[in-house]
């Protein structure tokens, strides 16, 4: 898999722009950075080798019934062997920025920096060395879900449910800018927490299995007691406290000689009304929003929970942060993230229904009133296509946070069908480099026309992975990854058109 099975396009930029009649062949600044993303557990395999110790997702996949195909990541693309081959393939596509993120249970096996591992310190800095030598820019998630079990395990409200957690993700960060912010000048905290929290704590299917808001079968344990949430706003709230402290500790120790920037990602939906005269709806969509990314932005932006969720949210759910936290949590980042795949019609029904990350009185649809869907479905049964929306998404970000400096750090489709398409039909991917064309197009408006400040954009992913629940049947690459056959990559349709897009800086036909 080593050679790449297309020629890639020779590409010529033109110099004058009159040959360029829409705007979707607009050049994007000189600086913009143009990447790929990924995570450890979704493509780096190697689950029991180098040192490395369990993380929940090694006993989560185990569970019988949990991931489609009984699939697990134990190898998942073998990035762990084969990064450098990743690494030369991304050269000779011109990729210039690569998101991934660190396994905690590689770098320190029992959890904190007491004990590290060589052997995982060795991996990243190989990594490292070989994207800096290709030229590429490596930008770092510190969590993308994989928890080293030994912080579940410890006591009986193990994981994110601790306060400890705060301390403990502090020292794993610490470590981190220690060992590898000479060289690693980006950073991420987190990545989408809501998520994480959501799925895992909320409705039990991602590790570590919590069910908080119904009792279910296939809970693991119900710590909220029925329908009462508590959990995903408790793992929240620490979330929230655990990026502050280390992104202080970034800034107090390290930012001066390392000069680096931080900050956290966060997914969002757009959300459209599903009756747009309808004023109930249409500001249902921005408390939608103000659930979604506001949860977590606006405690970082403005040192607390947005009023719309402290006056929605009925109970004491919703945890108070301390003036002192509050100040530690404010101005806690040096940019905002954002990851951004679909959107939802929203209607307005006054009747109380699910409210963690919703306006408890209005749900989310497929179809608004009058039975229009929204979008085409992608493999992904949650992902809708509506490329508008993430134009609309930037600027509501934009407006909300007065104007400021964004990455999208995630945004890409899975096509349907393409997991059991054979290899030759899968390449031709004219339906994803479509959702990227319209999708990137949209982002660029509202750069160009709209002022918003969007700094770079990784297209999730580079190759197709582990995804989650979905195993490695869904796949989101534009490198195609064969499983039945030693992980060989082939480069799709996508991969060779967003090569083009990296080259000349504007948006190929
Ligand atoms: C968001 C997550 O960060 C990533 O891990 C996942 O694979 C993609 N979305 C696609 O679902």
């Amino acid at each position: 898999g080593q050679d790449l099975p297309f020629a890639l396009p020779n590409i010529t930029v033109s110099q004058g722009r009159d040959d360029f009649v829409t705007c979707r062949h607009k050049k994007f600044g000189d600086d913009f950075k143009w990447g790929t993303a990924t995570a450890s557990y979704q493509v780096e395999g190697g689950w029991n080798e180098g040192g490395r110790s369990r993380s929940i997702w090694d006993d989560f996949v185990e569970i019988p019934g949990r991931i489609d195909n009984g699939d697990t990541g134990q190898v998942a693309d073998d990035f762990y062997h084969k990064y450098p081959q990743d690494v030369a393939m991304m050269q000779k596509l011109g990729i210039k920025n690569f998101r991934m993120s660190f396994s905690w249970s590689r770098l320190l096996p029992q959890g904190s920096s007491d004990k590290f591992n060589q052997q995982g310190v060795d991996f990243y800095n190989n990594v490292i060395d070989a994207l800096l030598a290709a030229g590429i820019e490596p930008w770092v998630t510190l969590y993308h879900w994989d928890l080293p079990k030994v912080y579940n395990d410890q006591t009986d409200q193990g994981g994110w449910l601790n306060r400890n957690m705060i301390d403990r993700f502090n020292d794993y960060a610490d470590f981190c800018f220690k060992t590898f912010g000479s060289k690693v000048k980006k950073w991420i905290t987190f990545n989408e927490p809501q998520s994480f929290t959501w799925l895992a704590y909320g409705l039990g299917i991602h590790a570590p299995g919590r069910c908080s808001s119904y009792q279910a079968d296939h809970c693991l344990k119900d710590g909220g007691g029925g329908n009462t949430q508590t959990e995903p706003y408790i793992t929240s709230h620490i979330v929230i406290l655990a990026h502050a402290k280390a992104v202080q500790t970034y800034k107090q120790v390290y930012q001066a000689t390392q000069k680096g920037e931080i900050g956290m990602d966060v997914a969002s939906a757009f959300y459209l009304p599903s009756d747009q005269d309808n004023q109930d709806d249409i500001d249902a969509c921005d408390t939608k929003m103000t659930f979604e990314y506001g949860f977590y932005v606006d405690p970082l932006v403005f040192g607390d929970y947005p009023d719309k969720m402290k006056n929605l949210i009925s109970d004491n759910r919703l945890l108070t942060f301390t003036d002192d936290e509050k100040k530690m949590i404010k101005g806690s980042f040096d940019f905002l993230g954002v990851n951004h795949y679909y959107s939802k019609y929203i209607q307005y029904t006054g009747k109380v229904g699910r409210d963690y990350g919703d306006d408890p009185r209005a749900e989310q649809n497929d179809y608004n009133k009058t039975g229009h869907l929204i979008g085409p479905y992608a493999d992904s049964n949650w992902l809708t296509i509506y490329p508008e929306g993430f134009r609309g998404l930037l600027n509501w970000i934009d407006k909300r946070y007065s104007h400021p400096k964004i990455y999208v750090f995630e945004n890409g489709v899975s096509v349907p069908g393409e997991s059991k398409a054979p290899l030759l039909t899968a390449l031709k991917d004219q339906f994803r480099i479509n959702y990227y064309k319209d999708y990137i197009l949209n982002m660029e408006k509202a750069i160009s026309e709209d002022g918003v400040d969007v700094r770079g954009y990784f297209a999730w992913a580079l190759m197709d992975n582990f995804e989650w629940t979905n195993g490695l049947g869904v796949r989101f690459g534009m490198v195609y990854v064969d499983y039945q056959n030693s992980q060989t990559r082939y480069v799709k349709n996508s991969g060779l058109w967003y090569s083009q897009l990296i080259q000349s800086n504007t948006i190929p036909d």
